[in-house]
């Protein structure tokens, strides 16, 4: 496959706060729900983000190799506590002039910055409260954001609401594996209710302002497809998408909860008073401009056969062999092929799920602008003896799914940008430091000195090739 995709698209890499920044105790930060769980008893394998890749403190470095490896834009978020340390709602100085300095490191170096505003880590005492799963939670995200929106205006004119709702709820209140680690279905879908309303809360905050910037919500959506071509694996395909995707992106982009959803979530059990009215109308009246799309593979479902909901991923890596996936009691189940490869993290390689997503989009959604926020492949990997990381299977990996990105956009879907996961090695959530998603490596070792692995020299090669003059 051959082809360029459009002049003046962003070609960049993705990060996020707890997972890159460290300082977690500097600069007046407070205490954030990760903080707290890493320093905790359920941490169980001791790994946290108390400094991990330091961008803190050396992100003028990392600024400079993104520029000198041919990128035009940095994802990264903002750390919730940086800005408001505590309850109080009193702004840290500290933590804005940090972020001033960033964006100004990104301006200076030709970098457009795309900002996301919650990456999973909230206040500690807000988890104490209740968290995501209390109804005052989209009251003090809005509160944040607006914050963050009147102390950075148009400095940043790509803004993102929420990093994967879905995905951190599941790990969240199913899982358990993240913060606050309760399996609790009713809850879950609650939080996911919850988070839903706060992204609108959020984007009526960002109206307000009449900025010219953008606001976007990131979304992970697994394009959900079926293998056998049957009634009943096609309901298992609807539902499998009600629960994967529709229930997030279409309150987002049209206003209004999949008319499906709620008959079939009371169905199974769940008690729905927690849906306001007035919750609905605010959804209706603040959708988003972009919407960002994290992509690393699709969902495979067949029709529900046996056991209770719950999410099983892998953050064992090469020692666990079961296949990361979902039950959803009643609804459907994850289905497997046995012809794909998959990752030493039992995830599934199929680089057609970014076409095959990117089309659907279109279809279900029209020219919403998309961009793709994360996309990436975690190895374990270090230097070799001449000190160069050869990460040859990460190449192909972006490369291929590149290509069918390519391909959508020449196919008039309205992509307009793409971030490879992640700048550089950083946290993993639960994982540790041991899978690598980076374009740099991180020598933990040896003063968390920087190494651009060949695909970082691949990727600079590939914009210059594949973007129009
Ligand atoms: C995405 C998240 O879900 O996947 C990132 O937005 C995360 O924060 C990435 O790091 C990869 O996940 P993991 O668990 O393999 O590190």
């Amino acid at each position: 496959m051959d082809g360029k995709v459009k002049k003046g698209f962003l070609w960049g890499t993705a990060s996020a706060a707890y997972q890159c920044e460290g300082g977690w105790n500097e600069g007046g930060k407070g205490e954030s729900n990760w903080d707290q769980f890493c320093h905790g008893p359920k941490n169980v394998k001791g790994y946290t983000g108390d400094v991990a890749a330091d961008f803190y403190h050396r992100y003028k470095e990392d600024i400079r190799l993104l520029k000198e490896g041919g990128h035009n834009t940095l994802r990264f978020s903002i750390s919730w506590t940086r800005i408001l340390p505590d309850q109080s709602g009193k702004v840290n100085p500290e933590g804005v002039a940090f972020y001033k300095d960033v964006l100004k490191e990104c301006r200076e170096n030709g970098i457009t910055p795309n900002v996301t505003l919650l990456h999973y880590d909230i206040p500690a005492w807000l988890e104490d409260l209740g968290g995501y799963a209390n109804p005052i939670f989209s009251d003090e995200f809005a509160k944040y954001c607006k914050v963050v929106f009147e102390q950075f205006g148009n400095e940043i004119p790509l803004y993102v609401t929420i990093n994967e709702s879905t995905h951190n709820a599941y790990c969240s209140y199913l899982t358990g594996n993240y913060p606050p680690n309760i399996h609790n279905v009713q809850t879950l879908v609650q939080v996911c209710y919850n988070l839903v309303v706060a992204n609108a809360k959020a984007i009526r905050e960002f109206r307000k302002l009449n900025l010219t910037s953008q606001v976007g919500i990131v979304h992970t959506t697994n394009t959900v497809q079926i293998l056998k071509d049957t009634p009943e694996y096609r309901i298992a395909q609807r539902r499998g998408d009600l629960f994967k995707n529709k229930w997030v992106t279409d309150p987002a982009i049209l206003g209004k909860f999949p008319e499906d959803l709620f008959p079939l979530l009371e169905e199974s059990g769940i008690d729905l008073s927690f849906v306001k009215p007035e919750d609905l109308d605010i959804i209706a009246h603040n959708t988003i401009d972009f919407l960002g799309q994290n992509c690393y593979t699709r969902a495979l479902v067949k029709p529900y056969e046996s056991g209770e909901t719950n999410y099983y991923p892998n953050n064992v890596g090469a020692g666990q062999k079961t296949i990361e996936g979902y039950t959803v009691k009643g609804w459907f189940q994850t289905d497997v092929d046995p012809n794909t490869p998959k990752n030493a993290w039992s995830r599934e390689i199929y680089p057609k799920t970014v076409y095959d997503m990117l089309m659907g989009i279109k279809k279900d959604y029209g020219d919403i602008p998309v961009y793709i926020t994360e996309n990436g492949h975690a190895l374990y990997e270090e230097p070799d003896e001449n000190g160069e990381v050869n990460d040859d299977e990460r190449i192909e990996f972006l490369k291929s799914y590149l290509e069918w990105l390519i391909k959508a956009q020449n196919e008039g879907c309205n992509v307009k940008g793409y971030y490879a996961w992640s700048t550089t090695d950083c946290y993993s959530w639960i994982n540790g430091y041991q899978k690598r998603y980076g374009l740099i490596y991180i020598d933990y070792d040896h003063d968390l000195k920087r190494i651009p692995k060949k695909s970082y020299y691949w990727y600079r090669d590939f914009i210059k090739e594949h973007t129009e003059d």
